[in-house]
């Protein structure tokens, strides 16, 4: 999870063409920290798809490392036949899941790479330095982290104690440290007090099961709470501040996140309380124009019908399942990426940070 926390996130682990990929299965977490290992490229597309690595952040590096993977057991003799393999393996892992544009961040610039390399070194050579590339773009997430952390503690007034966050946004969803939790984290490093609400969210428990694990590893006070109870904590004048993480922001600045989201900051809004997202770079794809066109994973009804195991809604019952929600920018006071603050949450303001014009 972080440097200076025993469980790590992501690994890799030996050379680049017999190496792996290591991850903690969180779908096993509170209870059970427990390694995943990750040889070819299939145990890879399953583990993004049922959630053992989560994450905007956490997918794109692990995709990085199985792009790597994918390439392993071709020919490294034969350049056409490992440039049909590098184009499958992108097309297979991109097909994981499809909101957090993290993961094609990830793989657009492992295949840039990896095209720019051809005929200029032995094929060997470029899975080393895709191998490389991976290890960049998890470097690159720790100190992207870290910098959120940084700007966002400055947001945390002397007056705000009580903060709200929902789903994951720490460690366990990214290199290590978080974007919202980072927020956390880092003001606590400043000596801050904080306590932190954390929603459950519904229907996998991120909130419940890693962001309150988290929370406790670090010893910030935690509350848990069920997603229908932000309303009340916000009324008895609790919380001050809501940081939440993001998967996809468009160049508007609407924000998809963890289905739940949008309520907390509609909530967030008829209380008087800020909303800021935290969110990397990698997060933004400013080809889309507004958050309507964001694709929306939708997930196994089953999630909702047998939760962990225990039928919870009568056979047969309709269900939709949609697993993110889309902020739009009027609700969000800020968005914290590690290029500084975005605020007020403009298209002019995005490009000025993110310093694409
Ligand atoms: O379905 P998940 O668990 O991958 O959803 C994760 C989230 O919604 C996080 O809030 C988001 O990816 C930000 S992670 C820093």
């Amino acid at each position: 999870m972080s440097a200076d926390n025993a469980v790590e996130t992501l690994s890799w682990s030996g050379c680049a063409v017999t190496g792996h990929l290591v991850m903690i299965d969180q779908t096993l977490l509170p209870s059970e920290v427990r390694y995943l290992e990750c040889r070819d490229v299939s145990t890879v597309w399953e583990a993004i798809k049922m959630l053992r690595v989560r994450g905007a952040p956490a997918i794109g590096i692990a995709a990085a490392y199985g792009f790597v993977i994918g390439l392993q057991s071709t020919n490294h003799e034969d350049e056409g036949e490992y440039y049909r393999v590098a184009q499958q393996t992108a097309e297979y892992l991109a097909s994981s899941r499809p909101t957090a544009v993290n993961l094609f961040w990830a793989l657009n610039r492992m295949q840039q790479l990896c095209h720019s390399l051809r005929g200029e070194l032995e094929l060997t050579e470029i899975t080393q330095k895709l191998l490389e590339e991976a290890q960049t773009i998890h470097q690159e997430d720790r100190e992207m982290c870290r910098s959120i952390g940084q700007f966002g503690a400055k947001l945390l007034g002397e007056d705000v104690h009580g903060v709200l966050t929902h789903c994951n946004a720490g460690g366990l969803a990214t290199a290590e440290y978080g974007t919202a939790l980072s927020v956390f984290f880092t003001a606590q490093d400043m000596g801050k007090e904080l306590h932190v609400f954390v929603d459950e969210t519904r229907p996998l428990l991120q909130g419940a099961r890693l962001t309150a694990w988290e929370l406790m590893q670090r010893g910030i006070q935690a509350t848990l709470i069920c997603d229908s109870m932000a309303a009340q904590v916000m009324k008895e004048g609790r919380v001050h501040a809501v940081v939440t993480g993001a998967d996809r922001i468009a160049a508007n600045g609407d924000s998809a996140n963890k289905i739940g989201t949008y309520s907390v900051a509609v909530l967030a809004r008829a209380h008087g309380i800020p909303f800021y997202v935290a969110a990397p770079s990698s997060t933004f794809d400013l080809s889309l124009e507004s958050g309507d066109q964001i694709p929306i994973e939708e997930r196994q009804p089953e999630e909702i019908t047998h939760g962990f195991g225990r039928q919870t809604a009568p056979d047969g019952i309709e269900v939709y399942n949609p697993a993110f929600d889309v902020t739009p920018a009027d609700y969000i006071d800020a968005i914290i990426t590690e290029k500084g603050i975005i605020q007020p949450v403009t298209f002019e303001n995005i490009n000025h940070i993110l310093q694409v014009l």
